[in-house]
């Protein structure tokens, strides 16, 4: 990797990066330069987009914690400072949605959501930005929110993501006078696994438009081909995870004088998630 990559000699983590958008953006930062620290549950994904980052000279580690743990969470982030001395870009990626009516909700998953989508991102910018300021980085935190956020009905799931707005915006007035800034990401709707606890049916429907014969089950992931076909014929429905990655590289290569506060990456078509 040349020194010259416009992240060389920096340090990122990404949260849910075994999959989908957290992974786009782990190889893309990988690629710029970055020392990539991947976490997520799923170890064998991660060590596979390890071994791209590397094969691309770059320099990646999976690091598999759960992040509604904050003590794995806190874990994490001092992993990748104890292996290279300084955190510069810390993605909250990870994130789950269980769709369903509140009244016919379930309270555990709701747990899961508030715990995944609020409670190991608000550990996760603490940490991050205490690891920052030990280094003396000049850094960047970057929130996963959701086009949901735009959205007043947008049910458990979508609040956690006006929250996540909320606290990506209190953070950034708290970091005024830190060389830290906050970033806060809204995709539209993505080809991911995400949909892997929506109703089984809905997915099939999204997988028979690829011209695909692959059975959807509730809980579980699908096959990457699924998505390199979905996000091929159902581009105005559906965007690339890349598209989000490279929005992520644009703002957290910006002088630190600039914050790129707020970015909607959406396709053409908006489906409301
Ligand atoms: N795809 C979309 O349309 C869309 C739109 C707007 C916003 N988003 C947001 O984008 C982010 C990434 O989602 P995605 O679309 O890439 O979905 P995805 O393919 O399902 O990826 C989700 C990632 O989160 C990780 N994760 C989930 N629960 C976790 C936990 N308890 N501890 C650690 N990691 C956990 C998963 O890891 P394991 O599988 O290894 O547990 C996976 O790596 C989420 O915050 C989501 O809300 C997605």
């Amino acid at each position: 990797m040349s020194s010259e990559a416009p992240l060389s000699g920096k340090t990122a983590i990404v949260t849910g990066a075994s999959s989908g958008i957290g992974r786009a953006i782990a190889e893309t930062l990988g690629g710029a330069g970055a020392h990539v620290f991947l976490s997520g549950r799923t170890a064998s994904a991660m060590e596979a987009s390890a071994k791209t980052i590397a094969e691309a000279g770059g320099k990646a580690e999976g690091v598999v914690a759960d992040m509604r743990d904050p003590a794995q969470v806190r874990g994490l982030v001092d992993r990748a400072v104890e292996a290279t001395g300084r955190l510069d870009i810390l993605v909250n990626n990870a994130g789950v949605s269980f769709p369903a009516p509140i009244l016919e909700g379930d309270p555990e998953q709701w747990r899961t959501m508030l715990e995944t989508n609020l409670l190991g991102l608000l550990v996760g910018c603490q940490a991050g930005v205490l690891a920052m300021r030990a280094c003396g980085a000049e850094g960047h935190i970057v929130n996963i929110s959701s086009i949901a956020a735009q959205r007043p009905d947008s049910g458990v799931y979508g609040s956690t993501k006006h929250a996540v707005n909320a606290i990506s915006a209190t953070l950034r007035g708290e970091l005024e006078e830190d060389p830290i800034r906050v970033v806060n990401v809204m995709p539209g709707a993505i080809a991911t696994n995400f949909a892997r606890n929506f109703d089984p049916a809905f997915v099939q429907g999204f997988v028979k438009m690829a011209g695909l014969d692959i059975e959807v089950k509730a809980g579980e992931r699908l096959p990457d081909e699924v998505f390199e076909k979905l996000s091929e014929s159902l581009k105005q429905l559906l965007g690339d995870p890349d598209d989000v990655a490279q929005a992520v590289l644009y703002a957290v290569t910006q002088p630190i004088h600039v914050n790129i506060a707020d970015i909607v990456v959406r396709p053409p078509k908006q489906l409301n998630l």
